[in-house]
């Protein structure tokens, strides 16, 4: 199994963007990852689907888009309007997650759930069968950069144990504090795919960390 990166443009220079992204592509990345975050469920705000659009319209990978946002149900269509591949959304955010994640595949994009730090597993148990992607926090959201969490190592291997057990496909992302220190520990404990924000567009040569990253992980069982 590869390695997949998705470049979270958090950190990118917005008004460079169209640069930004051709970058990722040339990097070989997997997907962008979008950010969006709504001052509510998270302190911070950063875009909605303007920006998404915007994104789309200046590559063709496809757009994983991260909702950290309250009542997220009431941008599906827009977000998937504007091109969006992949919803995922924060169990903390819905009481309804279940009836959520059908609404997601219904039009016609990936379905994911993401569990804070502070948030048991247990809340995605129930609902296996309908995810596409887990995604295990490996900060508490709200901004790039953040140290990655050390305990999420073992919250990682659980949440492996459990999407094996129920016979699920699902991709299982980490996000927060990806870097050279870290992706080892959380490939090792069964993620496939790694949002990386800081690390790439901090590097030096931002283009080559792609490949350096995924080279880790294929040298690390
Ligand atoms: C944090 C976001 C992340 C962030 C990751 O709330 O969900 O996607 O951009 O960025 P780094 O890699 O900088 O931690
Ligand atoms: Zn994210």
């Amino acid at each position: 199994m590869k390695a997949r990166i998705a470049a979270s443009i958090l950190n990118a220079d917005f008004g460079r963007l169209a640069d930004e992204l051709l970058m990722c592509v040339a990097g070989g990345a997997d997907m962008i990852h979008l950010d969006v975050m709504d001052g509510r469920f998270v302190p911070n705000i950063t875009f909605g689907e303007k920006v998404i659009a915007t994104v789309r319209k200046l590559t063709t990978l496809p757009l994983d888009v991260h909702m950290m946002v309250e009542e997220p149900e009431r941008y599906f269509e827009s977000f998937a309007g504007a091109g969006a591949n992949g919803l995922t959304i924060h169990v903390e955010a819905t009481p309804h997650l279940q009836h959520q994640l059908a609404a997601i595949r219904e039009l016609g994009c990936t379905a994911g759930a993401a569990v804070n730090p502070g948030t048991s597993l247990a809340t995605v148990r129930e609902v296996i069968s309908d995810l596409d992607l887990l995604l295990v926090m490996t900060v508490n959201p709200g901004f790039g950069g953040q140290q990655f969490i050390a305990a999420s190592v073992d919250k990682v291997a659980r949440a492996r144990h459990l999407l094996d057990e129920g016979r699920s496909h699902a991709a299982l992302q980490v996000d927060g504090g990806i870097s050279r220190d870290t992706i080892a520990s959380a490939w090792r404990a069964g993620a496939d795919t790694f949002v990386v924000g800081h690390a790439i567009f901090a590097a030096a040569d931002p283009r080559a960390e792609f490949a350096a990253l995924r080279t880790i992980c294929s040298e690390t069982v």
